[in-house]
């Protein structure tokens, strides 16, 4: 499979069409419903504006994960601290079409690759304890269950809005 992950550094590196598909994603309620970006809405504009906000912060590297020569997702190191040597993960894929490919695992791998060489000792993620393919995809990557905080999210279901909790996973890089 070729997957690549490439590193945004510039706005000019997102052509309008990477912002169309982008704000698509975002504005998808299925892709977002573990995430906190599904109560706003998003445009063009607003994309930018993160972009540009993203490219400033000395905190984060922002990936676009390129799947046969076309953007279907996005994976940031984000949080990134210096002192401690330890980042978060995010990532979306975008185009459901692509999930459950092994897509997923292979994008964080390679964002872990990149951590490493950044001298980064300790990566986490925190997640939806009932996003269950999240969870796989970073078990797959062999990070560990670390932490839960019980009663933290809404999460919305078809008849109505539950509490879950969120769960840390975490990865030591040696
Ligand atoms: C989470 C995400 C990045 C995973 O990417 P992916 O390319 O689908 O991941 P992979 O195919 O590598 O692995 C997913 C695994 O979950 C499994 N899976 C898929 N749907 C599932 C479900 N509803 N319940 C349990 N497992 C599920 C797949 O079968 C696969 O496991 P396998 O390799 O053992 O078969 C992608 O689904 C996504 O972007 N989701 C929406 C955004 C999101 O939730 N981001 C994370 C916020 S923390």
């Amino acid at each position: 499979m070729k997957i690549k992950l490439k590193k945004i550094n510039r706005l000019s590196e997102c052509s309008k069409n990477d912002i169309i598909k982008w704000v698509q994603w975002l504005n998808d309620k299925e892709v977002t419903k573990y995430s906190e970006q599904r109560f706003k809405k998003h445009t063009n504009l607003s994309q930018i504006k993160f972009i540009k906000s993203k490219l400033k912060d000395k905190k984060s590297f922002l990936f676009k994960i390129i799947f046969d020569n076309k953007f279907i997702g996005i994976i940031e190191l984000g949080n990134i601290d210096n002192q401690h040597l330890n980042c978060e993960i995010m990532y979306i894929i975008g185009e459901q079409k692509y999930w459950s490919k092994g897509i997923g695992t292979i994008a964080i791998n390679l964002a872990l690759k990149i951590a490493k060489k950044n001298k980064i000792k300790k990566v986490y993620a925190g997640i939806y304890s009932n996003n269950s393919q999240s969870i796989k995809v970073l078990k797959k990557n062999n990070f560990k269950l670390e932490g839960e905080i019980s009663n933290y999210f809404n999460y919305t279901t078809q008849k109505k809005i539950i509490r879950i909790s969120k769960i840390i996973l975490g990865l030591n890089l040696k």
